[in-house]
C-alpha cells in the first residue's frame, strides 16, 4: 500500500525530534498503523540552518502556506508554536480537507472550539496529544481509558520547567533566576519564559484536559493563573517545616453547581505523590468516580518525549484513513451535540486549606488578635509557628495554615487583620492541596 504523505510545519526540536522517531522506528510505525509514513515536506525559516535530524528526500520551503497547500500532503503537522500564524496554517489545513498533527497547546486552547468546529465540518481529524505533558499519553488515557467514568478532578505538574525551579530551590536552596537560566538551556522553557513562570503555559494545558475531563468547551480566559515568580526561599523553607512542598499544580474539579479551573503554586503534604514529582518532570492525576485516583508520570518535553506523543497521533490519524471516520474519538471525547458550557467558579468560591505568612509585631495580644478575627469567620487554625525575633527589630514572621474555609471568607478576614496596626506589610496566601485521594 502507498504510504502516507506528511507535511511538516517546523524544524526545531520538537520538529526535528519527530523526523527521527519516524525514520529510527518505521517499521514498527508501519506495523501499528498498517501504512508506512513519508515526510514529503518540510517548512522552516531558516532553510541553511543546520538541522538535528536526516532531511533527505524531504522538500524544504520557506513558505508554511506551501506545505499545507501542497497536493501530496495528506496529513499536515503543526510544530512551530504561537497562535496566530499555527491558527491560520491550521485553518487553511482543514479548508484543504487534510488531516492535523498538532503539539501547540496555545492554539488549542485559545482556538481549539473554532478550530474542532471547521475540523468537524470538513470531516478531517485535528489530534493533539503532544500539546499537554510531552510524551504521557494522557489526553487518551482521559478521553478513552476512562471514558466509563465522571470525572471528579483531575491535579498536575504540567510545566516542567516551573517544577525544575521549584525543585531546585528546594532541595538546593538555588535563586530563582539562576534555575530559570539552566531550564533555558537545556530546552525546557518556552521561547517567552514568562510563559512557564507566570502559569501561562500550565494554563493552556489545563483548559484541555478541563474540556476532555468534563466535556465543556475550552475556556482558557477562565483559568484562574498565578505563576511561581512570587515565592520566596522563605516560604519554600516554611513549607518543608510544616510538612509541605511547594508545587505549581493546573487542578479543575468539580465542585457544586460548577467546575474550579486553577494554576498555581500550592503546597502540597510532603508524603503525597505530587510531591515527590521533581525536576522537569511532569504528572497529572485524575480522579474518576469508578476507577478512583489514577496518576500519569513521564517527560513532559524535550524533542523525542514529544515527538512520541507527535508519532502516536500520526499513527492514530493514519489508522483513521483506513476507518470509517464517522466513528472516530470525538475531538474533547465527547459528542459534538454534548459538550456543556459548564460554569467556572470564581476564586471566592473555591475551598480548601491556605498557607498564611505575615509580619507582625512583637507584641502581647497580636496572637490572640489574629485567631479571633478568623474565628470570626469561623475559619479554624490547623497548624501556626512563630520563631523568636532574629534581630534587634521588634518584628516577627508567623505563619498559619488553615483548615478548609471558603476563600471569599477567608479574603474578608485576611482584610480586617491586614488593617491592624501590629501587621507589617501584605499577608502572604497559597493554597494548600490535598489530591491524593
Ligand atoms: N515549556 C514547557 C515546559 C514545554 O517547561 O513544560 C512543554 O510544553
Amino acid at each position: 500500500m502507498e504510504s502516507v504523505k506528511i507535511g511538516l510545519l517546523g524544524l526545531g526540536t520538537v520538529g526535528a525530534g519527530t523526523v527521527n522517531v519516524l525514520k529510527r522506528n518505521a517499521e514498527e510505525i508501519e506495523r501499528r498503523a498498517g501504512r508506512s509514513v513519508e515526510i514529503v515536506c518540510a517548512s522552516a525559516r531558516d532553510l541553511n540552518k543546520p538541522r538535528a535530524c536526516d532531511l533527505d528526500g524531504v522538500r524544504l520551503v520557506a513558505d508554511p502556506f506551501e506545505v499545507v497547500t501542497a497536493n501530496d500532503v495528506e496529513v499536515v503537522v503543526e510544530l512551530i508554536g504561537g497562535a496566530s500564524l499555527s491558527r491560520e496554517l491550521v485553518l487553511k489545513a482543514i479548508e484543504q480537507g487534510k488531516h492535523v498533527v498538532t503539539a501547540n497547546k496555545a492554539l488549542i486552547a485559545l482556538h481549539g472550539n473554532e478550530i474542532f468546529a471547521a475540523a468537524q465540518d470538513r470531516g478531517v481529524d485535528v489530534a493533539f496529544e503532544a500539546a499537554v505533558a510531552g510524551g504521557i499519553p494522557i489526553i487518551k488515557a482521559i478521553r478513552e481509558g476512562l471514558a466509563g467514568n465522571r470525572i471528579e478532578w483531575l491535579a498536575g505538574i504540567i510545566n516542567g520547567t516551573g517544577n525544575f525551579i521549584l525543585t531546585e530551590m528546594q532541595s538546593e536552596g538555588r535563586s530563582f533566576a539562576d534555575v530559570l537560566a539552566e531550564a533555558q538551556a537545556l530546552g525546557y522553557a518556552e521561547a517567552d519564559p514568562t510563559f512557564d513562570v507566570e502559569g501561562i503555559d500550565a494554563a493552556h494545558k489545563l483548559t484541555i484536559l478541563a474540556s476532555i475531563a468534563f466535556g465543556m468547551p475550552l475556556r482558557f480566559a477562565d483559568v484562574e493563573t498565578q505563576g511561581i515568580s512570587a515565592v520566596t526561599q522563605e516560604d519554600v523553607q516554611y513549607a518543608e517545616e510544616l510538612g509541605y512542598r511547594i508545587k505549581h499544580l493546573g487542578i479543575a474539579k468539580r465542585q457544586g453547581r460548577g467546575v474550579e479551573l486553577r494554576v498555581q503554586p500550592v503546597l502540597v503534604p510532603e508524603q503525597a505523590l505530587l510531591a515527590n514529582v521533581n525536576g522537569v518532570m511532569n504528572a497529572v492525576m485524575v480522579h474518576g468516580d469508578a476507577v478512583g485516583s489514577t496518576a500519569y508520570y513521564g517527560a513532559g518535553a524535550g524533542a523525542e518525549a514529544t515527538a512520541s506523543a507527535v508519532v502516536a497521533d500520526i499513527v492514530d490519524v493514519v489508522r483513521l484513513l483506513t476507518a470509517d471516520p464517522g466513528h472516530k474519538v470525538p475531538h474533547l471525547g465527547f459528542q459534538p451535540h454534548a459538550i456543556n458550557d459548564l460554569e467556572v467558579l470564581p476564586p471566592s468560591e473555591i475551598v480548601c486549606g491556605h498557607y498564611i505568612r505575615m509580619r507582625v509585631a512583637d507584641e502581647s495580644g497580636v496572637l490572640a488578635k489574629i485567631s479571633g478575627l478568623l474565628a470570626e469567620s469561623d475559619i479554624n487554625i490547623d497548624a501556626i509557628q512563630q520563631k523568636e525575633p532574629e534581630g534587634p527589630e521588634d518584628d516577627v514572621t508567623v505563619v498559619m495554615l488553615t483548615d478548609e474555609v471558603r476563600e471569599g471568607d477567608l479574603a474578608e478576614a485576611l482584610s480586617r487583620i491586614e488593617s491592624q496596626s501590629f501587621v507589617r506589610n501584605g499577608i502572604k496566601r497559597m493554597r494548600v492541596a490535598h489530591f491524593d485521594h
